[in-house]
């Protein structure tokens, strides 16, 4: 058994019942890369991260042929059923509920993907008669444009499509919300040495032109910096992804929050926990809903993520002036949520149908569950928000967490 197959890998997994082949290379794309590595030289793992997930033209989300989704290569606990967005439409009553039911009340919500958590939000919204269906109006910061348009016939097919606004700069009062997003950010690779010092592990090429690691000076002093910031020092031979990346989303996603939540759910740990040298890298990529741990196969054709490092997440959010209003499990805010209720009425409703209950309870315990994703981290933020008392998505404390 090797270290993909243990229960930490099949975080966003579901079974594939004939599996497929590898879908190879994209090629075009593999050749610029080994064409930008023959003219400079070895480059940093974030620069392949970034060519592989969002080189404009062959990127795995940017490019043409861009997949995911139920269809593709794992699916995300808003695309699993929409219980999730109801349960998050509840969060945001509660926000705008404090900041004083304002006129207009925007999310802003980064990767918006396939539109799974838009669409349930609003849902969610109308389900439950929320008076903020009338005041909501949504945003989509997405890295993928076509995406935008995916949203767009979404929202369109439940009738929503009026809430949806072209996204700019505008800061929002109301939300700002990423789930699964800062997992595909860039990150560089690193590992530590007998003298304390670390290496960047770098993308090179073997003598017969296929990527391989080289080991090589650090290109930036902000790779110890931040492992030393945290108190982290790697144990010789030990590997481990730091996510530079975030700083920045961190300091645009809070910007564009005038006053209310950030509310960021992803695969992650404190730095503490994250960096154990028994964890070894958390680098992973998915195809056709397997998991596994090499980075170099099908190039622009799989998924590449990298857990998230929650204790730099919680300093770049309150450096960029943010209060940290708490971080807990995706299964005790699903919970504090009122999910339950949500999956009782569900069952009540004379519309529902057995099969309908039957799948919306089976995702939702899956949600729940934390060897599936239930153990997913949430994090909460807020500018100009009361935290007191504390949100419903924070009812329950976790052990360990804020
Ligand atoms: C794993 S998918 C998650 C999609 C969706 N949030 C969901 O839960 O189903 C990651 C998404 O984040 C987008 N993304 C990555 N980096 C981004 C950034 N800096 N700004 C906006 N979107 C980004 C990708 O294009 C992709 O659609």
């Amino acid at each position: 058994m090797t270290r993909m197959d243990r229960p930490v890998v099949g975080l966003r997994r579901v079974a594939d019942l004939e599996p497929r082949a590898d879908p190879g290379h994209e090629p075009a794309l593999i050749d610029a890369i080994r064409a930008e590595i023959r003219a400079s030289g070895p480059m940093t793992f974030a620069r392949f991260m970034e060519l592989a997930l969002y080189d404009p033209e062959h990127g795995y989300y940017t490019g043409e042929s861009s997949p995911p989704g139920r269809s593709g290569d794992f699916l995300t606990a808003p695309e699993s059923h929409p219980i999730f967005g109801w349960a998050v439409a509840r969060q945001l009553e509660e926000t705008w509920d404090r900041l004083g039911r304002p006129g207009w009340f925007t999310v802003r919500e980064y990767g918006a993907g396939t539109g799974a958590l838009a669409a349930g939000i609003i849902e969610g919204l109308a389900r439950a008669g929320s008076p903020l269906r009338g005041p909501i109006r949504y945003r989509i910061a997405e890295r993928a444009p076509a995406r935008v348009g995916q949203v767009r016939e979404r929202l369109g097919s439940i009738g929503a499509a009026e809430v949806l606004e072209p996204d700019d700069d505008t800061p929002v009062v109301g939300a700002v919300l990423a789930n699964e997003v800062l997992d595909a950010l860039p990150v560089h690779r690193v590992e530590g040495r007998e003298d304390g010092e670390l290496v960047e592990l770098f993308v090179g090429l073997d003598a017969a032109g296929e990527l391989t690691t080289v080991a090589g000076r650090a290109s930036t002093a902000a790779l110890l910096a931040r492992l030393d910031g945290e108190g982290i020092r790697l144990a010789p031979g030990q590997r481990a992804e730091v996510c530079l990346a975030a700083d920045t989303w961190l300091g645009d996603a809070a910007a564009g929050l005038a006053r209310g939540l950030l509310l960021i759910v992803d695969y992650g740990h404190p730095a503490a926990t994250l960096y154990e040298p028994a964890r070894g890298s958390l680098l992973r990529a998915y195809v056709h809903h397997r998991v596994h741990d090499d980075p170099y196969a099908n190039v622009g054709r799989q998924d590449l993520t990298a857990h998230v490092d929650l204790t730099a997440v919680e300093r770049a959010a309150t450096a960029a002036g943010l209060v940290h209003l708490g971080t807990t499990t995706q299964a005790a805010f699903l919970a504090g949520l009122g999910s339950g209720e949500l999956l009782v009425a569900l069952q009540q409703d004379s519309e529902t149908t057995l099969q309908a209950y039957l799948d919306a309870r089976s995702a939702l315990f899956r949600m729940l569950d934390p060897q599936v994703t239930g153990r997913f981290a949430v994090m909460l933020f807020g500018r100009g928000l009361a935290g007191e008392p504390r949100l419903a998505g924070l009812a329950f404390r976790t052990p360990g967490r804020a």
